[in-house]
């Protein structure tokens, strides 16, 4: 069996999706969602789910090695963060190489980098006048939003298209691509194995 450990700060819905995506498979399962955020929509996602839920705060995420030895204890296979708001600790980063992925809702390298999340995103888009947006999975490395890319998927964006207008079309994409794509992830991770 493959383990997917999810991290998520928000709504959740692209974890859910995952989730759904992965709910009859026999060799792949969300072992576990993570959170800094005790108020996140993702955490009753993730009961209705029957996914366990792992919550920690600031200073046992950056000063101290827990979450990366639980994650390397349980064998985890692959990292997805789906809506996690902080910057992913070096030691972790270290532990689990090509393993962290991510996805930002724009093109990259174009809307990225610290503060660019959320609204912030759509917002920047519009102002812009970008004729397209879209989605960006990439790996994570040390700086927001700058490893490597993995796969991109676009949608136009109009003139009268408000921030709100392109959110939508821009989380369809995350939806629509974000569990297969993780799928060819895992695939490929295995096929690198001896
Ligand atoms: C998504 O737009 C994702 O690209 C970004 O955070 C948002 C999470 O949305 N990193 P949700 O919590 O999955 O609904």
């Amino acid at each position: 069996m493959k383990r997917i450990v999810l991290f998520a700060s928000g709504s959740g819905s692209n974890a859910e999706k995952i989730a759904e995506y992965f709910s009859d498979s026999s060799d792949v399962e969300i072992s576990l969602i993570v959170s800094n955020n005790p108020k996140a929509g993702v955490i009753d996602r993730a009961r209705k789910l029957h996914i366990p839920v792992l919550l920690f705060d600031r200073t046992l995420f950056y000063n101290t090695n827990k979450i990366t030895q639980l994650l390397i204890n349980q064998d985890v296979d692959l990292i997805v963060l789906a809506g996690f708001m902080w910057l992913m600790p070096v030691d972790l980063i270290r532990a689990f190489p090509a393993k962290i992925i991510n996805i930002h809702p724009a093109l990259l390298p174009k809307f990225g980098g610290k503060g660019m999340y959320g609204h912030f995103v759509h917002e920047a888009v519009a102002a812009a006048g970008d004729v397209e947006s879209g989605i960006t999975i990439h790996y994570v490395n040390e700086q927001y939003d700058e490893g490597q890319i993995i796969f991109q998927a676009t949608c136009p964006v109009s003139q009268t298209d408000t921030p709100d207008d392109i959110a939508r079309k821009v989380q369809a994409l995350e939806h629509m691509h974000y569990p297969r794509v993780i799928a060819n992830v895992l695939a490929s991770l295995t096929l690198d194995q001896p």
